[in-house]
């Protein structure tokens, strides 16, 4: 689920991002996205009951959150105000292929 959220995103979404101007802002996004699996790789890792899983599992859940709330609620409505009706369902679209690519 998570891989095919980030498949979408970096081959579509963030593509059109650095195309109208938001380059800073997808590749912030991007390197999040670089993170999220070291965080998996790190948690997956550790004994459940070693004390620094719980903290780090928290530090990861914060940082997703944060990724998140800036993609919802500053940068892809900054990307969706800038493009048509029909550039936005053009990028719906390419997101809809992309995920059937991973299913
Ligand atoms: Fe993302």
């Amino acid at each position: 689920m998570i891989a095919k959220h980030a498949f979408q995103e970096e081959n579509v979404v963030y593509a059109e991002m650095r195309d109208h101007g938001l380059t800073e802002g997808a590749d912030r996004l991007n390197h999040e996205h670089g993170y999220v699996k070291q965080y998996l790789f790190e948690l997956g890792a550790m004994a459940k009951d070693d004390p620094a899983w719980l903290p780090k599992l928290r530090a990861f859940r914060a940082m997703i959150e944060e990724h998140m709330r800036e993609e919802e609620e500053d940068l892809f409505p900054s990307l969706r105000a800038q493009l048509s009706d029909e550039q936005n369902h053009s990028v719906t679209v390419a997101m809809n292929r992309e995920g059937l690519i991973l299913a």
